[in-house]
């Protein structure tokens, strides 16, 4: 299903509107006041669904870095995208896809241009979508419910045992870091990554395997009954997903992120979503 974001849309609009022209100033290709800054920008050429309007595709149930606050898209990536889209005289729209859905709707093509959902780098992916410069770096963790047997000491072992059940986000990094790390235990997906959490609340899982600020923001916000109880500095890099058809959008991104990077705003996202 396709979720419109007409705020969003319309907030940056306006900057599109104000920006535009000067958007395109840099590049005496300009001349239409009428056509997207995208359409004018020579420097690199790129395909979009929808004229004037960069879609992102992302799975909002990975908080601080897309969630939904009532059906309005919030978060770090959200933050991202809307700066990217600007930096670009774009305006910005999001479309829900399952997270394990995202690379191959990419590769597709048809439902978004990119996809930013915190998705790691990684060889796999790349063999599908092409990847921009990374914006955040991320680790892994563990966390199980208080007071039962897996424990910041014992949890190598004891979750590495036939019976045990991790609970984590189907085709994430955490799957499969669940898989290489713990192979005698039973590593069970859920299309949805609060849904796992939801899992090992209802004793249906004994542990969560996840990304390190989204396991903390979900112990902070909703399972204050569970505990980290292994941190693994994996250092994944995310990035937004492109498709292999579209080098000039990739190059067009990495340029909006490398100004996003200089001028501040990512340091601004990054103390505003994860501190
Ligand atoms: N970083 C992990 C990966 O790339 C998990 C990303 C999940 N993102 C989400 N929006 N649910 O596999």
């Amino acid at each position: 299903m396709k979720i419109k974001k007409w705020g969003a849309v319309v907030a940056c609009g306006a900057l599109v509107a104000t920006l535009g022209l000067f958007g395109c100033s840099s590049n005496n290709s300009s001349s239409s006041a009428s056509s997207s800054a995208a359409a004018d920008n020579a420097a690199a050429e790129y395909t979009l669904m929808k004229e004037g309007t960069l879609t992102f595709a992302t799975s909002p149930d990975f908080p601080p870095f897309e969630n939904l606050d009532g059906d309005e898209y919030v978060g770090f990536d959200i933050d991202l995208a809307q700066a990217i889209a600007e930096k670009m005289g774009l305006e910005c729209e999001f479309t829900t896809i399952q997270f394990d859905g995202i690379v191959p709707a990419i590769q597709a093509g048809g439902q978004a241009d990119v996809g930013i959902s915190g998705i790691t780098v990684d060889p796999d992916r790349a063999k599908s979508v092409d990847f921009t410069d990374p914006y955040y770096i991320a680790d892994q963790s563990v966390a199980v419910m208080k007071g039962g047997e897996v424990t910041a000491d014992n949890v190598d072992e004891a979750l590495n045992a036939e019976g045990m059940i991790i609970a984590v986000q189907s085709g994430t990094t955490g799957e499969t870091f669940a898989q290489e790390n713990f192979p005698n235990a039973t590593v069970q997906p859920y299309g949805n990554a609060t849904d796992a959490f939801a899992a090992m609340q209802a004793g249906q899982a004994n542990a969560v395997c996840m990304d390190k600020a989204v396991v903390e923001k979900m112990l902070a916000d909703a399972y204050t009954d569970a505990e980290v109880v292994k941190n693994v500095a994996t250092g994944e890099e995310y990035a937004v997903a492109v498709s292999k058809d579209n080098t000039g959008l990739l190059e067009a991104i990495n340029k909006a992120i490398a100004e996003l990077q200089a001028d501040g705003t990512i340091d601004d996202l990054t103390t505003k979503w994860l501190s």
